[in-house]
């Protein structure tokens, strides 16, 4: 893979669909979505409840299957790949803060973070390490040995945001990152995932239902109903 400079085309969906279950249970998730999502730039994936946002960004994370039509990631097609093969890009390429945080309660701060560092091979004391140093980037420095229990909601996103930064994926994708936070740490939350996050050859996904935090993004995908209506550049990306 060649080195990437901002604005090339990290996901590309052409046609994707998705449907749950089969014949009188089934549901249409996605519709047929057409979507480009460009590095060096952090795009909103935002709609109403139910619209298909999670459906949307697991299937390009690679964690779930697509029933028809094309995704392209970083120009692979990785879901006609075997398990194995998704397993292993995924845990190099992909960051992911899930909708529910998914943190592990019976491991720290650090732990929690050093996950996808150990699910790479590094060892447990230098991934803790590791994890500690990018905890402080996340202002949780001292908070390394917490539990997760002892955190604030927000403290603990900020786990979740560490956690999916430190093996420094190409792709990032937060599913509600600030749906449990007040109007300044949400604030914080996304200016600090795009200082960490935004490079020139990364490419950020937030879904998201907060108006509030919309002047941070480049560009705003609007879904409804299974499909992506029209994309929106904001000032901020022009
Ligand atoms: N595992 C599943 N089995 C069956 N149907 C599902 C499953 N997961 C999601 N759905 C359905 O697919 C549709 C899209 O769900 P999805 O979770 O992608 O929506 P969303 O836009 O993320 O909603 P929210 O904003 O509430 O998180 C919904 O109708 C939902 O009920
Ligand atoms: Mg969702």
């Amino acid at each position: 893979m060649s080195k990437l400079t901002a604005g090339q085309l990290a996901v590309n969906c052409r046609g994707l669909t998705k449907q749950y279950g089969q014949g009188e249970n089934a549901v249409q998730a996605l519709r047929g979505i057409d979507l480009e999502v460009r590095t060096g730039e952090m795009t909103y994936l935002v709609g109403p409840s139910g619209c298909g946002k999670t459906t949307l960004i697991s299937v390009i994370a690679g964690t779930l299957d697509r029933s028809g039509g094309a995704c392209e990631v970083f120009g692979d097609d990785v879901a006609s790949w075997g398990e194995r093969k998704r397993a292993a890009w995924r845990g190099r390429n992909v960051g992911f803060v899930f909708q529910a945080l998914n943190l592990v309660p019976t491991l720290t701060a650090a732990e929690n973070v050093a996950i996808p560092l150990m699910i790479l091979g590094e060892g447990h004391d230098k991934a803790v390490r590791r994890a500690g140093e990018m905890l402080e980037r996340v202002d949780l420095g001292a908070r390394a040995r917490s539990l997760p229990a002892q955190l604030s909601g927000g403290q603990q996103q900020r786990v979740a945001i560490a956690r999916a930064l430190v093996h420094d994926p190409r792709l990032v994708v937060c599913d509600e990152p600030t749906s449990a936070l007040d109007h300044d740490t949400g604030h914080r939350v996304m200016e600090l995932l795009r200082s960490v996050a935004s490079s020139a050859e990364r490419a950020l996904i937030v879904v998201t239902h907060d108006a509030r935090i919309f002047s941070l993004a480049d560009r705003i995908a609007h879904m409804d109903d299974g499909r992506v209506e029209r994309v929106e550049s904001t000032p901020s990306s022009r």
